[in-house]
């Protein structure tokens, strides 16, 4: 009881210390979820904001491990079309049902109540993570990746409300990634942002085009670890605005990263990275962190497992640069230095009385066979999501980390003819194909990104987190050199 007492407590102090401006909470290891009523009378769940997909979905059956799901005969407003939707990704899939609602974000005031689309999820396979603190997705992405079902087009939130309103919306995410080295707890924005109104941020705005309006599909040129302090062969000073010639960048890296698509999804954890990229990028950074001194075993680096320590990691590591194709011009890019604050995540940090700390952290990079770049390349920014225009906007931000933009620089050449950027996509093909792989980036939250399940609060504070085996080699040489 004391401890449901002070995880209350904990959640309101949280969100009295971070204020209104903060919708997006997540539990370590987790993306990033808002707060949502649907039908009359409202029902209240958690949706996870997810970039990757269109459809929103939501538990309506009661699963093993999560309690809260919606009760479609509750609510007076549900017009039930008796149609069955799904949606397939890598490692797991949901089937529902077609239905209409009113759906309310309480922390968008300058979003109406509107009847929108949603799939009641009615049965699932790998999907809800346990003791996630989400119970479905909010999709922000195109209409040819949503939710698939026979004979029926599975509208978005985002076009029930561009239609309710009548103009169109841009909505912008701001991550900031844990609130400090002892709280895993993460926190960030989520706005929908009118065409009228000036963005409060001065910072200067990069923008990358939209390639295809399925996912966010963005031109992803390079992706290198800095290993130099300063990266390129070009002036920093923003003040003037000579745009310098840069070495040229690595035509058949460019081809690789885009051969399939590159995609930006908050839905996914971790920058997905094609094999022979990840192994290059990873191989510095390990390389850099040999230097430093700080025992990190191989399974952190390939396999994904989490390194504990007794204290929280001050990283000093190489910041890894993504360059993008810039929407000014098709040879121009900008480069987003995402630093190893963003990709060292932190997964557990516990500071227990009278217990041995632990602070675990997870690698933020992982290799498939597309590029992704997943909430760990977002964080310490600003990212604004132009739908209708199709374009990116991306601005250093005032909170997490010190993610850096820098740019534009010109490229010798077009890079959207040398990295083949607009392939053509038979429209057909598409829809049905599309569909199937809606879901692929939840499939990363849900495919074990945790180490630890941790209950819908602050449970690192509350209660001792699970031990696994999977805690790293590198824990255990510490703790033996430690006592
Ligand atoms: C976690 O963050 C919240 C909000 O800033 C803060 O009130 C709380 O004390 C933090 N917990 C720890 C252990 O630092
Ligand atoms: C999920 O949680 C339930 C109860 O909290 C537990 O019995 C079950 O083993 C868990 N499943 C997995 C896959 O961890
Ligand atoms: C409402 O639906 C739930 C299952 O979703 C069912 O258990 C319950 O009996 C239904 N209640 C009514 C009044 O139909
Ligand atoms: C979206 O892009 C269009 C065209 O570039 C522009 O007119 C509009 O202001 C943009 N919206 C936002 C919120 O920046
Ligand atoms: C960039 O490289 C050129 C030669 O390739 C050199 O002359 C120039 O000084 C360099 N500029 C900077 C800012 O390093
Ligand atoms: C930027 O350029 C201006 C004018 O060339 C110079 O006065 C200023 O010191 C430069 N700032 C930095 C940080 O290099
Ligand atoms: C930028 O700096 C260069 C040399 O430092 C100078 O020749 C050029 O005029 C400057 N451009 C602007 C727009 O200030
Ligand atoms: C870079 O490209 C822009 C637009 O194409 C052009 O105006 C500018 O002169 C170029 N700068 C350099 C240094 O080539
Ligand atoms: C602009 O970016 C800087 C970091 O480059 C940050 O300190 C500042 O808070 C940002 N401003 C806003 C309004 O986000």
């Amino acid at each position: 009881m004391m401890r449901i007492i002070y995880c209350a407590l904990l959640a309101f102090i949280l969100h009295q210390a971070l204020g209104d401006e903060y919708n997006l909470f997540g539990d370590a290891g987790q993306a990033y979820s808002v707060e949502v009523n649907i039908g009359h009378p409202p029902q209240k769940f958690y949706l996870l904001v997810d970039t990757g997909s269109t459809t929103l979905a939501v538990a309506s059956h009661a699963r093993q491990g999560g309690k809260s799901y919606f009760k479609a005969n509750q609510s007076s407003s549900i017009q039930d079309s008796h149609k069955q939707v799904q949606a397939k990704y890598s490692q797991g899939m949901w089937i529902g049902q077609l239905a209409t609602d009113f759906v309310q974000f309480p922390s968008l005031a300058n979003v109406p109540a509107v009847r929108s689309n949603l799939a009641l999820i009615t049965e699932s396979h790998k999907f809800f993570m346990n003791g996630s603190g989400w119970q479905g997705l909010l999709g922000l992405a195109y209409l040819p990746v949503g939710a698939w079902g026979e004979n029926v087009v599975v509208d978005s939130w985002m076009d029930s409300v561009d239609r309710s309103l009548a103009v169109p919306k841009s909505f912008q995410l701001k991550l900031c990634g844990v609130k400090s080295t002892t709280n895993a707890t993460h926190y960030g924005s989520f706005q929908m942002i009118d065409d009228q109104n000036p963005n409060r941020n001065s910072n200067r705005s990069y923008r990358t085009p939209v390639l295809r309006k399925r996912w966010y599909e963005v031109g992803v040129i390079s992706v290198r670890a800095l290993t130099d302090l300063v990266p390129i062969n070009a002036s920093l000073n923003n003040t003037n605005e000579t745009i310098v010639e840069v070495k040229d960048f690595n035509d058949e890296m460019c081809l690789k990263l885009n051969e399939e698509k590159s995609i930006v999804d908050s839905g996914t954890t971790n920058i997905r990275l094609p094999e022979i990229v990840f192994g290059e990028i990873v191989g510095e950074i390990r390389n850099a962190a040999r230097m430093t001194n700080v025992l990190i075993s191989d399974e952190f680096w390939y396999h994904g497992e989490a390194g504990c320590w007794p204290e929280p990691q001050m990283w000093s590591l190489p910041s890894i640069a993504i360059d993008l194709l810039s929407a000014d011009a098709n040879d121009q890019y900008f480069t987003l230095e995402i630093p190893a604050q963003n990709y060292m995540r932190v997964v557990t940090a516990s500071t227990e009385v009278g217990a041995i700390s632990e602070f675990c952290y997870k690698l933020g990079l992982e290799a498939g066979s597309e590029t992704v770049l997943g909430y760990t390349a977002m964080e310490g920014l600003e990212v604004l999501f132009n739908r209708s225009a199709g374009w990116i906007g991306w601005q250093t931000s005032n909170c997490g980390s010190n993610a850096r933009i820098t740019g534009p620089y010109n490229a010798s050449k077009s890079l959207v003819d040398t990295c083949q950027l607009r392939r053509p996509v038979s429209e057909t093909a598409v829809s049905i194909k599309a569909a199937q792989w809606a879901l692929c980036g939840v499939s990363i939250i849900a495919g074990g990104v945790l180490v630890y399940l941790l209950a819908p609060c602050v449970k690192a504070l509350c209660k001792k987190p699970i031990r696994t085996q999977q805690i790293s080699l590198s824990q255990t040489a510490l703790f033996e050199q430690e006592s």
